[in-house]
């Protein structure tokens, strides 16, 4: 019987340079490099220097990967890279390299989907993932929900935002409480102090009328506009801005409306699995509500721990080695950076 493939996977879409090494569904290594400090005076990722953080960082992390796994190049039997989505330069650098790496060592390369990886990451935490499975993705580019019946070949998307993806939302409201870039983890701190309950702030396309079009899609931009306008209030009485209240409100309407719908798409596809992924997946009162609501309706959970959530180069990996096992043929060496890869596209 053939061992297990080693796979080496390689994430350069966002901020965080990633490389991870996977033998099957076991973890070996994964090291990050972050260049979040460089963007947060400017409240956001600026593409540029990102790339140039990724340039600089990926020998280095690259060597770390494989020095932590305790192999060498030579013993990959696979190289995986995010093709996309992404921010176009920060992909290039990733899948330059992965090229070099391949064409050096002769090894195969696959291309993947960032998104798919978010999703794939879970197996190294909870092992295979029974299909069919209902997959929530939040994260600072994108909120879907997908139907994943086979993550090798594709997944079908049910719904997704129709503007502010969670993270965004999350980045956003942090930023007008005046707690640090990225958002998503002051407002999970904050909101710990804070009351989820003491502010009743809209839940986006939850009304009858929008679930006829959008049953499975989401809407953030309007909480975020709620949130702006009752802290303006505040400011304009010259009253103090209770932040844990307001982080802790804000964070139970984004919470119960995701968890809500997966459980809605669950149920009208008679799926049993729940997995989510993306870095707003790290937030706890996400994963305590998705807890708590799928076990009353019977439906298993999975959402990997939080270092597995955001950005890395484990997901690639794990997506690399899940592509390797299931007999899909790997990318041409030519294979393009697609900022804008779909979320049916799993390999190119
Ligand atoms: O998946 P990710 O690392 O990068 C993208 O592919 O976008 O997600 C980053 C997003 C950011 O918007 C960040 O604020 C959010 O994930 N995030 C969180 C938490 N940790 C990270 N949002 C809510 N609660 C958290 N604990
Ligand atoms: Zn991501």
């Amino acid at each position: 019987m053939m061992t297990e493939p080693l796979v080496l996977g390689i994430e350069t879409s966002c901020d965080e340079t990633g490389v991870g090494v996977v033998r099957g569904h076991t973890l070996l290594a994964d090291a990050l490099a972050s260049s979040v400090d460089e963007h947060a005076r400017f409240g956001g990722v600026v593409p540029e220097v990102a790339s140039r953080a990724h340039l600089e960082a990926i020998v280095p992390t690259m060597q770390r990967a494989l020095d932590d796994a305790g192999v060498t190049l030579a013993d990959i039997d696979a190289i995986a890279v995010t093709a996309g989505p992404g921010l176009a330069g920060a992909l290039l650098v990733g899948v330059a390299a992965a090229k070099g790496y391949a064409l050096a060592a002769e090894k195969p390369i696959y291309g993947v989907n960032h998104l798919a990886a978010h999703v794939a990451v879970d197996t190294l935490e909870h092992g295979p993932l029974p299909e069919p499975a209902i997959a929530l993705l939040v994260s600072g580019g994108h909120s879907s929900l997908l139907l994943v019946d086979d993550l090798a070949a594709g997944v079908t998307p049910l719904g997704a935002t129709i503007d502010d993806a969670a993270g965004e939302a999350f980045d956003k409201v942090a930023r007008l409480l005046g707690l640090p870039f990225p958002g998503g983890p002051p407002i999970d701190r904050a909101a710990r102090e804070g009351d989820g309950a003491s502010i009743v702030f809209p839940r986006g396309l939850t009304a009858p009328k929008d679930l006829a079009r959008h049953r499975f899609d989401f809407s953030f931009s309007g909480l975020k506009t709620a949130v702006a306008r009752w802290v303006e209030a505040r400011q304009r009485a010259g009253e103090p801005v209770p932040v844990a209240h307001v982080a802790a409100s804000f964070q139970e309407a984004v919470c119960d409306v995701l968890t809500a719908k997966a459980i809605d798409a669950c149920r009208e596809r008679g799926v049993q699995t729940l997995v989510i992924g993306g870095g707003v997946a790290a937030n706890s009162r996400l994963r305590a509500l998705a807890e708590q609501r799928c076990a009353k309706h019977g439906i298993t959970v999975r959402v990997p721990r939080p270092k597995l959530c955001t950005d890395n180069g484990a997901m690639v990996a794990a997506l690399g080695s899940h592509l390797v096992a299931a007999g899909v043929a790997p990318s041409r060496l030519d294979l393009p950076a697609d900022s804008a890869m779909p979320l049916t596209t799993v390999s190119v």
